[in-house]
């Protein structure tokens, strides 16, 4: 039979430092998940997140039937051709399309290893393996030009000030670090007035305004030392809040810093100021997301719409941006009835969150998540529920006795008509 070549790497060979993506592997055989172990304690493996199981494929199904993949998913199998490719067509239905999946296998087999990689399988090697070959084989996936960048950027804008943009981005944000486990950084475009180190409790950084000024020198190295850490996976890239600098920001600065961080993370979102220019517009473009904020009213609808038009002729390969319709409800205020409001704008509001002045502006003067001020809360609700959308999965239907809960469970029976 012929077989696949692989050798061992040497140390100083597997120069890869791993992203922060989540890794999980299923192992069959003791000594492989010995070898994972040492594979967690390996300095190149500081940030990434590593877990390792028993149990080969069968374990893996199991325990992603009802929750989303990792980044990478290391399953180890030591059936031969037959039995494993039928073992890895029932993954594939709980599998993440973007999930990269390494196989150990114990069969040295060229044919089987090319038909794997012809069903987009990223690296089959075979048993008994190396802890240096796992992590240079995890490295060159994410190090291959070819390969996708690992993190998805998603960029939040208000259709006007103060509609609450920023303050949904961070608790997205947080959600995704907290809830999902995916590492995230929340990015603040807003130098000069942004408000997600007040949010965290966090100072922001001086670097983000040198990074802005020399954007060639920025590298990953600079990037770290930029970040400021509110969790183990909740980073903040926001700048020192000053106005005695004036923020000229570089489109050149914003591409490459941005390219940096989702090159190291899953998650990038992206908080960005209501203003019109030429960088605010390249960042909408190039986000793989954009969630507009609006609130009921004129002005938010027509810039929303605007805003809205311009995504969509911008990137008319891509999904229609998100709209969440915020502050619903506020007492005396002439309101633009949400399904008006929708028609108008020419898309459904993914969320709707009421005003709720008690829960935000508790969370506003304590620098503290919706969820921790209020989780019971109509707003937290809708916020979890975007959050679970944007991590690619459908909110579960929820009963909602709120008149804003049943409008929006009678603009989703009417939509599916
Ligand atoms: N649904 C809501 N109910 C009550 N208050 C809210 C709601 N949403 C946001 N807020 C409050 O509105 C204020 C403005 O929010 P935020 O700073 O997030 O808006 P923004 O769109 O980012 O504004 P800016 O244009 O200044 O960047 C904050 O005090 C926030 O707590
Ligand atoms: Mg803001």
């Amino acid at each position: 039979m012929e077989q696949v070549q692989q050798a061992q790497p040497a140390p100083e060979d597997v120069v890869a430092l791993i992203p922060r993506i989540n890794i999980q592997a299923f192992c069959e055989d003791q000594n492989t998940a010995n070898t994972m172990q040492s594979v967690i304690a390996d300095r190149r493996m500081s940030k990434a997140h590593v877990s390792v199981h028993l149990g080969g494929i069968s374990a893996a199904i199991q325990a992603f039937g009802n929750s989303k993949t990792p980044e990478v998913l290391i399953v180890e199998s030591n059936k031969q051709r037959d039995a494993l490719l039928s073992d890895l067509g029932h993954l594939a239905h709980v599998c993440d399309p973007n999930t990269k999946v390494m196989i150990i296998g114990h069969v040295n087999d060229i044919i089987l290893y090319r038909e794997l990689m012809r069903q987009g399988i990223s690296e089959y090697i075979v048993a008994p393996v190396h802890q240096l070959q796992i992590i240079d084989t995890i490295g060159n996936m994410f190090s291959d030009p070819e390969a996708k960048p690992v993190g998805r950027v998603m960029s939040f804008v208000g259709a006007k000030g103060g509609v609450g943009s920023s303050t949904i981005a961070h608790n997205v944000g947080w959600l995704f670090s907290k809830q999902y486990a995916t590492d995230t950084v929340i990015t603040d475009l807003d130098l000069s007035f942004g408000t997600a180190g007040l949010n965290f409790n966090q100072d922001g950084s001086q670097g983000i305004w040198d990074a802005m000024s020399s954007p060639d020198r920025v590298d990953q190295a600079i990037l770290e030392r930029m970040l400021t850490k509110c969790s183990d996976r909740l980073s903040l890239l926001s700048a020192n809040v000053s106005i005695d600098r004036e923020a000229s920001i570089d489109e050149r600065a914003i591409e490459n810093i941005l390219d940096i961080v989702r090159s190291n993370v899953p998650c990038v979102v992206v908080d960005v100021p209501n203003i019109w220019s030429a960088w605010t517009k390249q960042v909408l473009t190039q986000s793989d997301e954009v969630i507009i904020t609006a609130t009921p009213e004129l002005a938010s609808l027509r810039n929303g719409k605007n805003l809205a038009d311009f995504v969509k002729a911008a990137r008319p390969n891509d999904a229609p941006p998100k709209l969440v319709l915020n502050q619903v409800g506020l007492a005396k205020r002439p309101e633009i009835p949400v399904g008006d409001f929708a028609k108008a704008i020419g898309i459904e509001p993914t969320i709707i969150i009421p005003f709720d002045g008690t829960t935000f502006g508790t969370a506003n003067s304590n620098g503290q998540m919706i969820a921790e001020v209020d989780a019971k809360s109509q707003a937290f609700s809708s916020i979890s529920d975007l959050a679970q959308i944007l991590q690619g999965q459908e909110p579960p239907p929820k009963e909602s006795k709120s008149p804003i809960g049943s409008l929006k469970a009678k603009l989703s029976s009417l939509r599916k008509k």
